[in-house]
């Protein structure tokens, strides 16, 4: 019997770049501590991109993973969609990079700019072009490499982020009840700059005046993300599992994005879940912006923590504000 029409996740994958920043290196460079970073943040080490490499080289190898993972070839793909606010190049899309290194041929691919929740914002529109009947399998990818846009001397930014990539592969799927069962996405534009990269974009390009006042980095109020964010992504998880017609006490596991461990914990408290029901890999990695969730989520499966017919339940939060959540049936 052929019932409603969905997108499956077929596969995952993740690559996490070699070079290790643990928070001793950082007490070398910056007035911080291991405990500090640890205490208020849950964080121990992070990765960085090593130099002359791009964030399609880190999506490139999460991408093969999860093609190899789905057992779907890269000319079988029909769209790449990717996550990220560090592209190779201002343009084109680093998906287009990502296309032409996998040898894929008949896709359409682009850009999602939507920071931390960039995977999230990208599996949604990959999903609804699978349901609509546009598209069988695409390619969705959360890659950033934020430590291209680190002011090394801010301890109140660098202690958080790292690099990485990960993938999913999308199949369309026309029987069970497996899949993605809902998306949901939100944006709040006036808090633009609570999170932010001042220069660098079209009102303030790239100047030497513009490189010398460091204006090429992250500026952040710290406590305001914190703040918004364990509401936000409160809100958007039960709305998310309101449409999917799932109660919260379904939930084996949920994948929210890895910004900072009291987040996490708050919003777990909110959400009345206990911890063994939350995946947390921040302490190895740090933040890693789009990679987060998608990183966690091949991490979760690849260790067994997600069992067939369990539900898990994404969740991200980032710079906009924009945040969304996932409610998928494995
Ligand atoms: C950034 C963050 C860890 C700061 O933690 P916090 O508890 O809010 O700390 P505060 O910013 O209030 O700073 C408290 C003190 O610690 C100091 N401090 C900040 N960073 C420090 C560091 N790395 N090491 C030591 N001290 C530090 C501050 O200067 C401040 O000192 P003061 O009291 O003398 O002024 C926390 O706000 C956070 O994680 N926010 C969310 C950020 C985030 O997730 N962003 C990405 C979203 S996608």
């Amino acid at each position: 019997m052929s019932g409603q029409r969905r997108s499956v996740i077929l596969g995952t994958g993740s690559e996490i770049p070699s070079k290790v920043v643990t928070n001793a290196d950082l007490e070398k460079i910056l007035d911080t501590t291991d405990e500090w970073i640890t205490v208020r943040t849950g964080i121990k080490q992070r990765r960085v991109l090593e130099d002359g490499k791009g964030n399609a080289d880190m999506a490139f190898q999460a991408a093969k993973r999860a093609l190899e993972d789905a057992g779907v070839e890269a000319k079988e793909l029909d769209a790449i969609i990717m996550g990220t606010v560090t592209a190779d190049y201002p343009f084109p899309s680093s998906a287009c990079v990502l296309e032409h290194k996998l040898g894929a041929r008949h896709t359409f691919s682009f850009d999602v700019n939507a920071a931390c929740s960039g995977f999230l914002n990208a599996l949604a529109v990959a999903d609804s072009f699978v349901r609509n009947g546009a598209i069988r399998n695409a390619l969705v990818v959360g890659s950033d490499a934020l430590s291209r846009l680190m002011n090394w001397r801010d301890r109140g930014t660098c202690i958080l982020f790292g690099d990485a990539a990960g993938a999913v592969v999308l199949g369309a799927s026309e029987s069970g009840n497996r899949g993605i069962l809902s998306t949901k996405l939100r944006t709040d534009g006036s808090y633009v700059k609570t999170l932010y990269v001042p220069a660098g974009g079209s009102l303030k390009p790239a100047r030497l005046e513009t490189v010398q006042k460091n204006e090429h980095t992250i500026v952040m109020n710290g406590k305001e993300v914190f703040k918004v964010a364990v509401r936000a992504m409160e809100e958007i998880s039960r709305q998310a599992l309101e449409e999917a017609k799932v109660s919260i006490d379904e939930v084996a596991l949920v994948i929210p994005h890895q910004a900072n461990r009291r987040i996490i914990v708050a919003l777990a408290e909110r959400l009345r879940l206990p911890m063994e029901r939350i995946m947390i890999n921040l302490d190895k990695y740090g933040n890693t912006s789009a990679a987060s969730v998608p990183v966690a989520l091949d991490e979760a499966r690849r260790s067994h923590r997600i069992q067939e017919g369990d539900v898990v339940l994404l969740t991200a939060f980032g710079a906009g504000f924009s945040w969304g959540a996932a409610v998928v049936r494995f």
